[in-house]
């Protein structure tokens, strides 16, 4: 997601629709909170505002992607994404003489269609693709859009409830569904770490400061440990909390592949630097980017950068090899973005300067070409792969 910054004043007002869906969102987190004695953790609250049925961001009729909606993805932004990953599957899938896909959280399911196309050109399609996807109304644009750009190979995709069943071989994408899992927030004070919470008071939804709670302590205790540092007093930041047995059940059924995750984030030294000493919960709304999590419920995506330490370590924990970590723009250049761009003839200039345009958005420093990185989880594949054949950074974790 690329999207410019705003202030809480600057956000365009709801429409009546979307303002009584927001509000019957608020009556049921207000439940919730009174039933669990007046307070509930940021990861229950983040659960409920995302995928709450018929009432979380992702889980009722809100536009979402791309112009229209809330926030862009690489693969919205433009198919030399996919076609990028392509020559990644095409790779691993050669190399096991063939297999599976699996998306998790495939949104608007352009990256399912981009990916099945360029398969198809590369002669490589899986015998089988499917989407793990928690949203039924995501389910249904994504058939939508196999339908509309890919409808020779929509045969080829099905819907799972649940992940795979075991003797998966092939290959596992997630492009930007880690930043959407739920996190846990804390903040260290002089009595040591404590959980945020949620509570309901007379303005509204409000940020709380929990007791001492065992988990959350445990969890930091082991980041630091990691780290080699304290964090300081007042420090505020989050981890996922289920993050090894989220990652248990998608690696569970494969019995030889790769997954590969992609996503804004950074390695544990630098998510938890001393400057973002105020953690890194942002929420999307109408293409701006603020800060403010409890505003907005079911209106606004609200996602957090990805610790890519803690998904090698829970990858490492569930027995699966870390084969290659690296930014965006690396991954893209090691599975041949520029000779993608290369086969376009300089002299039809203006697909010419749109392609290259769409390679300086998925690459720039300080875009997304760096601010996303590339992880690769591996079992039973040892080859190295191409995403990371031009720079592996995997010392940085
Ligand atoms: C930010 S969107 C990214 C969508 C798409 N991959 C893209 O790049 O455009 C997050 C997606 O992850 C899905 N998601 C959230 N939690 C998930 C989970 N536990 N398992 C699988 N998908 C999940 C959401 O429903 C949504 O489709």
């Amino acid at each position: 997601m690329i999207i410019p910054t705003a202030s809480l004043n600057t956000l365009p007002a709801p429409d009546p629709v979307a303002a009584a869906h927001s509000a019957r969102l608020l009556d049921h987190l207000r439940a919730e909170i009174a039933n669990a004695d007046g307070a509930i953790s940021f990861a229950r609250f983040m659960e409920l505002a995302l995928y709450a049925p018929g009432l979380g961001y992702y889980r009722a009729g809100a536009r979402k992607f791309g112009p229209g909606g809330d926030f862009v993805t690489a693969p919205e932004l433009s198919p030399l994404f996919a076609r990028c990953l392509a020559r990644q599957c095409q790779e691993v899938l050669h190399t096991l003489g063939g297999g599976e896909m699996l998306e998790l959280g495939a949104g608007t399911g352009i990256m399912a269609a981009d990916l099945l196309l360029e398969l198809r050109t590369l002669d490589a399609l899986p015998e089988r693709y499917a989407i793990l996807e928690p949203s039924g109304d995501l389910r249904e644009r994504q058939r939508q859009t196999l339908a509309d750009r890919a409808p020779e190979w929509s045969d080829r995709v099905v819907w799972l409830d649940a992940p795979p069943a075991p003797g998966f071989r092939g290959v596992v994408l997630g492009n930007e569904v880690l930043d959407a899992l739920p996190v846990e927030c804390f903040r260290v004070t002089t009595q040591g770490p404590r959980r945020l919470t949620v509570r309901w008071t007379e303005t509204g939804l409000a940020w709380a400061e929990g007791g001492a709670d065992p988990a959350v302590t445990a969890a930091l205790s082991r980041i630091e440990s990691d780290l080699g540092w304290r964090l300081p007093e007042g420090y505020t930041s989050e981890y996922i909390p289920h993050l090894q047995d989220w990652l248990r059940t998608i690696a569970e059924p494969l019995a030889a592949g790769a997954l590969l995750f992609v996503d804004y984030g950074y390695p544990r030294r630098e998510y938890y630097h001393p400057e973002r000493a105020t953690g890194t919960l942002l929420c999307h709304y109408r293409h701006r980017v603020h800060d403010d999590p409890l505003i907005l419920p079911g209106l606004q995506d609200i996602t957090a950068s990805v610790d890519f330490t803690a998904v090698a370590d829970a990858a490492v924990a569930v027995g699966l090899e870390v084969a290659g970590y690296t930014r965006q723009n690396y991954f893209l250049f090691g599975c041949g973005l520029m000779e993608l761009l290369a086969e376009v003839d300089a002299a039809e200039t203006v697909r010419y300067l749109e392609q290259a345009r769409q390679v300086k958005l998925l690459t720039l420093p300080g875009e997304m070409g760096d601010r996303f990185q590339a992880i690769a989880l591996t079992r039973n594949l040892t080859i190295p792969l191409r995403g990371f054949a031009f720079r592996d950074e995997r010392d940085r974790l």
